[in-house]
C-alpha cells in the first residue's frame, strides 16, 4: 500500500476525511523544509503549529499576555512557531536569538501583528481608503505599513480583512472595503502588493494574511460572531471573490473566522478550507486560526471536547493554532493513537517552514530587526507624507449647501465644537494598538493651522462622548454665537467600532445629536465632520447642517487632511463605499440588491393607492438610502453625456467599447470617479438591479471634457448560474454610468444567443 493509500486510509479512519499525498505534499516544498521534516519529532512538529500573543496586549478573550519568561521557555523548548502583537527590532531580534541559537533545530520565529492600516505611521481605517477609490494610494498605505513594521521586526501582518459587509451595525466594517465585491476585489489585491511588495524575502516586505475566511461580514443582525447562513451561490458571487483576489496575488497566508458557515464553523470547515481553498483556488500557503477559533467549535456545539476540536481543525485544513493551545497539547498523542496522520501534521508544519523560508529568515533570521533600520524609516516624514494623501483622498463630501465650503476668506472667526474636536488619540482609529496616543494631529491643530493668523479659532468640546451630561452645551451655544462659522466635530471614538463592537443604533452616539440641535439653531453657518468606521444613520444630522464631511477614522495626519479639504487646498473627491441608511431599519441595504416581485422606487409620500399598498416598501421610510454606494460630492461639478457604444452586441470575441463625455461645468479643477454598472435584465437565477463593473479616477480642470472610454467583456457579465456553473448568458443587459450608483446615464445592449 503506498503512502498515499496509508495517509488517505489512516486520515478516512479518523473520521475527518482529508485527501493528502503526504508524499507529494511534502516534496512540494523547498528542500529545507523536508529535511527539517524529517528531523524533527511530534512536539516539535507540534511546537511549530503553536502562535502565541506576546506580552505588550490581547486581542481575545481569557488570552493573557504571555509573560517573558513563559515565551523564553516555549522558545527553547520549541513549543512556539511564533508570537505576534510584539514589535522592536531590538526585542524581537533577542527572540530570534533565542530560537536560532538556543533551540534543538534553531528555527527562526515569525512574528505576526495586526498592522492593519499602519504601524507608528498610522493611516485612514480601511474603510476610509476604500473611499478613496484610489488603488495606488491604497497600495501605498500598505506598503508603508510593511516598511514600518518590517523594520521593527515584524515579518507577517493579519491583513487585509476583506470582508464584505452589508450590514452598519456590525463593527468590523471599519477594518473592511465596504459592501462591493468588485471593489472590495481590487483593494484586497491591492492591499497584498502593498504588503508583500515583489519578493518576500526582502527586509520591506511582510507576509500577508487573507482574513476572516469566510463570510464573516454576514453575521446575523450585525452582530459581531453570529451565524452565518448563506447559499453558496450568495457566498461564491458576494463574499468570496475578494479572497480568491487576494490569493492570486500572492497572499501568503489566510485566517479562519469566528463564524460558523451553514452550520459549520469556518475552523473546521472542510468545504472552505479543502473544497473552495485547496482544491479548486490550488492555494499552497499556510492557514491560520482566528484567536482561540479552534476551541470555540466547543462552544458551537460542533466538537464535543478539545479532543475533537482539534482533531476537526488540523483535518479540516487550520493549521496554525492561535491561542487555543490545543495543538501543542494534544497533537503529539493523536498521531501516536493513529486519530491524526503525520502526513497531515507534516503538511501543516510543511506550509509554516515553507512561509519562513519564503520570508529568508533561513537565510538570516535577523533581517527584520535592524535597530538602524526602525529608527529611520518609523514615522519618516515620506510616511507621514503619504498618510496625509491618502487621508485626505479618503474624505467624503455629503453635502454642501450655500457654498458653505470650501472656507471662505470672509470667514474671521471659527467655532470648532464637539467630543473628536481637540482629540488625538481617537483619530488613530480601531486596530492601532501599536500606535501613539498624541501622535496625530487632531482637527483643531490643524484647522488652526491653515486659518492662518487672521483668523480666530475657538474649541468647545460641547459633549462628552461617553456621558450624557449637558453640562457643556451652554459653552458650545456661546462660542457658536461668537463665531462665523461652525465646524462640528463628532460621530464614533476608535472604540465605537472594529471588533466586538457592533451597535443596534448607528444614530450619531451618545447626546451628539442633541448637542448638534442646540447648535444648529444658533444660525450660523455649520459643518459637520463625522468620524465614524462604518455607515452612520444621519438623516437628523443632515437636516440640521449646511455642510457634512465623512471623515471616517483619518490617523496620523487627520487634522491637517481634513484642513486641507475644508480650506479648499485639496478639492474632495471621495466616494461611498457603503450606503448610508435613512434609518437602521433599512438594514441590511446595498446597492446592488434584487428588484423583488413587487419593486417600490416611487415618491414615498405618494398616497396613490398603487403605491402605498402590495409594494415592497416600508410605511414609514423611504426605500432609498441617504446617501447611495459610490456617492460623493466636489467643490465642483461634473456632467455626463449619454453613453455612446461602438456596437449593441456583445460576444467573447467582440467586447463593447461604451464613451461618456464628462465635463468639469464648476469653476474649480476636480477629480471624479466615473462608475461604470451594468443589470443583466434576466438571468436563470434573479440579477442584481445594477452591478459595479469598473471606475476610473480622472482629474479635469475646471471647464475641461474628456471623452472616458470603458471596454465590456462578456465574461464580465458572467455570475454562477443556476446549473451551478460560472459565466454569461445570452439575453439584454443595460448599463449605466455616473458618479455614485444612483445617477447615471444609460444604454442597453445584448448578448446573442449563440
Ligand atoms: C482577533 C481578530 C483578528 C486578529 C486576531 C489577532 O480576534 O478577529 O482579526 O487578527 O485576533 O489579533
Amino acid at each position: 500500500m503506498n503512502i498515499k493509500c496509508v495517509c488517505i486510509a489512516l486520515v478516512a479512519l479518523t473520521g475527518g476525511f482529508y485527501a493528502c499525498d503526504s508524499k507529494k505534499e511534502t516534496d512540494a516544498f523547498d528542500p529545507k523544509v523536508t529535511e527539517l521534516l524529517s528531523q524533527m519529532t511530534l512536539e516539535e512538529k507540534a511546537g511549530q503549529l503553536n502562535f502565541v500573543v506576546g506580552d505588550l496586549f490581547t486581542t481575545g478573550p481569557d488570552g493573557k499576555p504571555k509573560a517573558p519568561d513563559y515565551l523564553d521557555e516555549a522558545i527553547k523548548k520549541g513549543e512556539v512557531t511564533g508570537i505576534f502583537n510584539i514589535y522592536g527590532a531590538e526585542y524581537t531580534q533577542t527572540l530570534q536569538k533565542k530560537a536560532v541559537e538556543e533551540s534543538r533545530l534553531g528555527i527562526p520565529l515569525l512574528i505576526g501583528a495586526d498592522i492593519i492600516h499602519g504601524l507608528k505611521t498610522i493611516m485612514p481605517i480601511p474603510l476610509a481608503e476604500a473611499a478613496s477609490w484610489d488603488l495606488e494610494a491604497i497600495e501605498l498605505g500598505s506598503r508603508v505599513a510593511a516598511r514600518e513594521s518590517a523594520a521593527a521586526g515584524i515579518n507577517l501582518t493579519f491583513a487585509p480583512m476583506v470582508d464584505i459587509s452589508r450590514d452598519a451595525r456590525w463593527g468590523r466594517n471599519a477594518e473592511g472595503a465596504g459592501e462591493d465585491t468588485y471593489l472590495g476585489s481590487l483593494i484586497a489585491a491591492a492591499r497584498v502588493r502593498g504588503f508583500q511588495g515583489s519578493d518576500l524575502s526582502l527586509a520591506n516586505t511582510i507576509a500577508a494574511c487573507v482574513k476572516h475566511f469566510a463570510a464573516y461580514g454576514a453575521a446575523e443582525a450585525g452582530r459581531d460572531y453570529n451565524t452565518v447562513d448563506m447559499s453558496d451561490i450568495a457566498l461564491r458571487e458576494t463574499y468570496l471573490p475578494p479572497f480568491k483576489a487576494a490569493i492570486d496575488a500572492g497572499a501568503a497566508s489566510i485566517m479562519t473566522s469566528f463564524n460558523e458557515l451553514n452550520g459549520v464553523p469556518a475552523s473546521g470547515n472542510e468545504y472552505l478550507l479543502q473544497d473552495i481553498l485547496r482544491k479548486e483556488w490550488g492555494f499552497e500557503g499556510l492557514v491560520i486560526s482566528d484567536w482561540q477559533s479552534i476551541s470555540e467549535m466547543m462552544f458551537h456545539g460542533y466538537s464535543k471536547d478539545s479532543i475533537e476540536a482539534t482533531i476537526q481543525g488540523i483535518n479540516a485544513g487550520t493549521e496554525l493554532d492561535m491561542m487555543a493551545d490545543l495543538y501543542l497539547s494534544f497533537l503529539p498523542q493523536l498521531v501516536r493513537e493513529g486519530k491524526v496522520s503525520e502526513a497531515v501534521l507534516d503538511r501543516a508544519v510543511g506550509h509554516i517552514l515553507q512561509l519562513k523560508v519564503d520570508l529568508g529568515l533561513f537565510d538570516n533570521p535577523y533581517l527584520y530587526s535592524d535597530p538602524a533600520v526602525e529608527a529611520k524609516e518609523i514615522r519618516s516624514a515620506e510616511n507621514l507624507e503619504a498618510a496625509f494623501e491618502i487621508a485626505r483622498r479618503s474624505i467624503v463630501l455629503l453635502k454642501n449647501e450655500k457654498q458653505t465650503l470650501p472656507v471662505k476668506s470672509t470667514v474671521k472667526r471659527i467655532a470648532v465644537i464637539g467630543p473628536l474636536g481637540d482629540n488625538q488619540a481617537d483619530m488613530n482609529g480601531t486596530w492601532s494598538f501599536f500606535a501613539e496616543a498624541l501622535h496625530p494631529i487632531s482637527f483643531l491643530e490643524g484647522i488652526k493651522a491653515y486659518a492662518g493668523p487672521g483668523v480666530e479659532v475657538t474649541y468647545a468640546q460641547g459633549c462628552n462622548l461617553y456621558d450624557n451630561s449637558t453640562e457643556h452645551f451652554a459653552a458650545a451655544r456661546a462660542a457658536a454665537q461668537r463665531a462665523d462659522l461652525v465646524i462640528l466635530a463628532i460621530g464614533e471614538s476608535a472604540v465605537m467600532n472594529g471588533e466586538g463592537a457592533s451597535r443596534s443604533d448607528i444614530t450619531l452616539p451618545g447626546i451628539q445629536q442633541e448637542l448638534v440641535n442646540q447648535i444648529a439653531a444658533v444660525g450660523k453657518p455649520t459643518v459637520a465632520l463625522v468620524s465614524s468606521g462604518r455607515a452612520l444613520a444621519l438623516t437628523e444630522l443632515e437636516a440640521k447642517v449646511d455642510a457634512i464631511l465623512a471623515t471616517w477614522t483619518l490617523g496620523s495626519q487627520a487634522g491637517k487632511a481634513v484642513a486641507s479639504v475644508l480650506f479648499g487646498e485639496y478639492n474632495p473627491a471621495g466616494k461611498l463605499p457603503v450606503t448610508f441608511p435613512r434609518s437602521v431599519g433599512q438594514v441590511p441595504i446595498y446597492y446592488n440588491h434584487k428588484n423583488t416581485g413587487r419593486p417600490f422606487e416611487g415618491d414615498f409620500s405618494s398616497q396613490k393607492l398603487e403605491d402605498r399598498v402590495y409594494r415592497s416598501r416600508y410605511r414609514d421610510v423611504d426605500n432609498s438610502p441617504l446617501y447611495p454606494f459610490g456617492y460623493g460630492l466636489s467643490y465642483t461639478t461634473f456632467e455626463y453625456s449619454q453613453p455612446v457604444l461602438n456596437q449593441t452586441s456583445l460576444t467573447d470575441d467582440s467586447p463593447i467599447t461604451v464613451t461618456v463625455k464628462v465635463s468639469n461645468t464648476g469653476d474649480r479643477d476636480g477629480e471624479e470617479v466615473v462608475q461604470l454598472y451594468t443589470r443583466d435584465l434576466i438571468g436563470s437565477l434573479t440579477r442584481p438591479v445594477k452591478e459595479l463593473k469598473g471606475f476610473q479616477k480622472i482629474h479635469l480642470k475646471a471647464g475641461e471634457s474628456r471623452d472616458i472610454s470603458f471596454e465590456l467583456k462578456a465574461s464580465d457579465l458572467a455570475f454562477w448560474r443556476a446549473d451551478g456553473t460560472y459565466g454569461y448568458e445570452p439575453g439584454d443587459f443595460k448599463l449605466m454610468i455616473g458618479g455614485n450608483s444612483r445617477d447615471t446615464q444609460e444604454a442597453v445592449f445584448s448578448i446573442p444567443n449563440p
